[in-house]
């Protein structure tokens, strides 16, 4: 019974509609190839001997494609732990957010405030680096993610220039990999800098096409979806139809999938299918502009 689901999953079936949904809508990993494949080389950049030019990694996405979903995953998975041998707290990785706007100040704040260190307002860019060289050391940080780049990358072109030479000191300085995340523009500024492309590999996820990839995606969520039949979204064409609503964007298709599964056990079904994919209360992107325009 219910062999289409993960053990968790079978479990939730099983239990009321209320909490079928909340389990529903909790966040969860789905695992796709291409993400394995970026989370196999970012493995690749912890375990990286310390040189002088440490390679980097950027990874190029549209908005709402998984980028910043698959970097709390590697987070998560490579968390704080206190080593056994000198009690000494060791943080393998280092995500933070780039902040909103192109400043040299906040960005180093961010990453201060993941330190979990004093943040002194009046302190000099120059003495926030230094303190953030100490405690990358201090903590054995292996890993450097940024996530949205393109943030600190956008601006006049001499900000860019700013965060460029931000990014080269760090890179340098630090001696730890640095993974940024981002949209297309943040790449066409690094690729601006010949030092910088030379050293950021590139990992593009791009959006879902109608192949294998995208129907492994679709098993992958099924079996996260606590409804008790399958409802073999890859052999009914129902496939091609959330392909096409979604627009190719993960983010989307999480959406969908989720609306149509709280829809069929609100309806007593136990099974997504073409009438309640066409039933859900859900606008595609395209959709959405469509009618924010109309209203503007
Ligand atoms: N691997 C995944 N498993 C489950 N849900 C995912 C996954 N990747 C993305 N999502 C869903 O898509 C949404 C958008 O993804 P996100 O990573 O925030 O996009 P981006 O950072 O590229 O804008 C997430 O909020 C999540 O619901
Ligand atoms: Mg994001």
């Amino acid at each position: 019974m219910m062999k289409h689901l993960t053990p968790k999953t079978k479990e939730a079936a099983l239990l009321n509609n209320e909490e079928r949904i909340r389990y529903l809508l909790t966040p969860k990993w789905i695992q796709y190839p291409r993400a394995e494949k970026i989370i196999k080389k970012m493995e690749d950049l912890m375990s990286y001997p310390t040189i002088d030019r440490m390679p980097n990694l950027l990874i190029v996405g549209s908005t709402n494609n998984g980028k910043t979903a698959l970097i709390r995953h590697f987070e998560k998975n490579n968390s704080a732990y206190i080593r056994k041998d000198d009690d000494k707290l060791v943080v393998p990785v280092l995500l933070i957010q780039a902040p909103p706007e192109p400043d040299e100040r906040s960005f180093y704040n961010k990453i201060l405030e993941k330190l979990n260190v004093p943040i002194i307002s009046s302190e000099k860019p120059d003495s926030k680096q230094r303190r953030i060289i100490f405690f990358f050391k201090e903590m054995n940080i292996k890993l450097l993610i940024i996530d949205e780049i393109h943030h600190v990358l956008s601006g006049s072109g001499h900000k860019q220039r700013l965060f460029l030479n931000v990014l080269k000191y760090l890179s340098n300085e630090l001696k730890v990999s640095i993974v940024c995340a981002g949209i297309h523009d943040a790449f066409n500024v690094i690729q601006s800098d010949a030092q910088l492309a030379n050293r950021f590999d590139n990992k593009i996820l791009d959006t879902w096409v109608d192949n294998e990839d995208f129907y492994q995606l679709l098993i992958n969520f099924e079996a996260f979806l606590p409804l008790k039949e399958p409802s073999m979204l890859i052999e009914n064409s129902l496939a091609t139809k959330i392909l096409y609503r979604s627009e190719g964007l993960i983010g989307e298709i999480t959406t969908i999938l989720t609306l149509s599964t709280k829809l069929a056990i609100e309806k007593g079904k136990e099974k997504i299918t073409h009438q309640i994919l066409d039933s859900i209360d859900y606008k595609s992107p395209q959709d959405r502009k469509k009618s924010f325009r109309r209203f503007s």
